[in-house]
């Protein structure tokens, strides 16, 4: 899926906020848990700490802080919002969280929804987002990326429990005459789902006579890590070089990649592809790891408020994971200077 009517209004990003998970938990403390080293981390990811949430921190938490934070760069007054979108694959509620968030919020006068698609939920959300403030039917959302794994993630797995953190961050944006996406792909691949899932139980339980129903709840995390780096060490490049083509746009005009944040050695990858210094890749690896939808606006948000990100940038972004689904997006930056 791609692009945007020539027709269309454009939409401005307007602020940025984030939340960080309660713990702080190194990687010589998972060492406590599992057979691994701060070494073998840190050459293999580029991680050296993650946030993981305390059981009395919930998802709501979290997504409602980066949410307010966000909403104060903006200057905006929750009742002003049409639209809370909180992109997450661990919500507190299966029937949805987003509601829990708007009312946190103040958010009066907002629909709220969420929106699942793992580690591309966030930039899933962004576009979708977006496509409301193209049409008129709203003004003013609120993007939401949270995510606590660490709720699924299986601790005694060595190859995977080091990768994922918790954290939640957001981005306000607004309808505008301006344009600050450029434009957008969207890929989903099923049939090669299974190298990166959180199964529901299929168990069977009694129900009445004969009949049985299947159980309620979901295994842990499972993951065939190469698999999962060989298709984004693919699959990201060739998506941004599509996007770069459609929006004709060289990498040397780019002053910020946006990536999710799942591996150094990922990053290193893309960047090393369009001959990017790595000093433009935005990566706060070392403090979270991989915090699903939230690393997006997570990174942003850090880069925005120390200075690095101005108005007027350009950031290309990607998002990747499972499904599989992997998208790209180019944005400009209309925040604060
Ligand atoms: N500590 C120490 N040793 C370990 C660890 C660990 N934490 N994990 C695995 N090993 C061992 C393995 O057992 C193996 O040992 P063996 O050769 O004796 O069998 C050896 O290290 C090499 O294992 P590999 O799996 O080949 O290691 P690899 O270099 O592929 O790195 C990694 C593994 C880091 C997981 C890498 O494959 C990766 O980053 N993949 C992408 C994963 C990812 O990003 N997932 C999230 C996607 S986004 C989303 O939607 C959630």
């Amino acid at each position: 899926m791609a692009g945007a009517s020539p027709h269309s209004r454009g939409v401005a990003l307007i602020g940025c906020g984030s939340a960080q998970a309660e713990q702080v938990i190194s990687n010589d403390q998972l060492g406590l848990r599992v057979e691994t080293s701060d070494e073998w981390i840190r050459t293999r990811t580029g991680i050296g700490s993650r946030r993981v949430s305390s059981p009395q921190e919930s998802l709501t938490d979290l997504a409602t802080k980066a949410g307010n934070s966000a909403l104060e760069m903006a200057g905006w007054s929750a009742d002003t919002l049409d639209l809370v979108l909180l992109a997450t694959s661990t919500p507190d509620d299966l029937f949805g969280s987003a509601p829990r968030v708007q009312a946190a919020l103040g958010a009066s006068h907002a629909v709220a929804f969420d929106l699942t698609a793992a580690c591309s939920g966030f930039l899933f959300a962004l576009v979708t987002a977006s496509q409301y403030l193209r049409t008129g039917a709203m003004r003013r959302v609120l993007v939401i990326g949270a995510d606590q794994l660490s709720r699924f993630v299986d601790w005694d797995d060595r190859r995977s429990c080091v990768l994922f953190g918790d954290g939640a961050g957001a981005l306000a944006l607004e309808a505008s005459d301006g344009d600050g996406l450029h434009g957008f792909l969207l890929h989903s691949d099923g049939t090669r789902g299974g190298v990166l899932n959180l199964p529901a139980l299929d168990t069977a339980a009694p129900l009445a006579g004969q009949a049985k129903h299947r159980q309620g709840g979901y295994r842990p995390i499972a993951m065939n890590g190469q698999e999962v780096y060989k298709f984004a060490v693919r699959e990201v490049p060739a998506i941004l070089q599509s996007l770069l083509d459609q929006c004709d746009i060289g990498p040397n005009e780019i002053d910020w990649l946006l990536l999710h944040q799942a591996n150094q050695r990922i990053l290193d990858a893309v960047a090393d592809r369009f001959s990017i210094p790595h000093e433009k890749v935005l990566s706060n690896l070392a403090h979270y790891g991989n915090t699903s939808a939230a690393t997006i606006p997570l990174v942003l948000d850090e880069a925005v408020r120390d200075g690095r990100i101005r108005r007027g940038h350009l950031l290309a972004s990607s998002g990747f994971g499972a499904g599989l689904s992997w998208g790209a997006a180019l944005l400009r930056w209309q925040g604060p200077a």
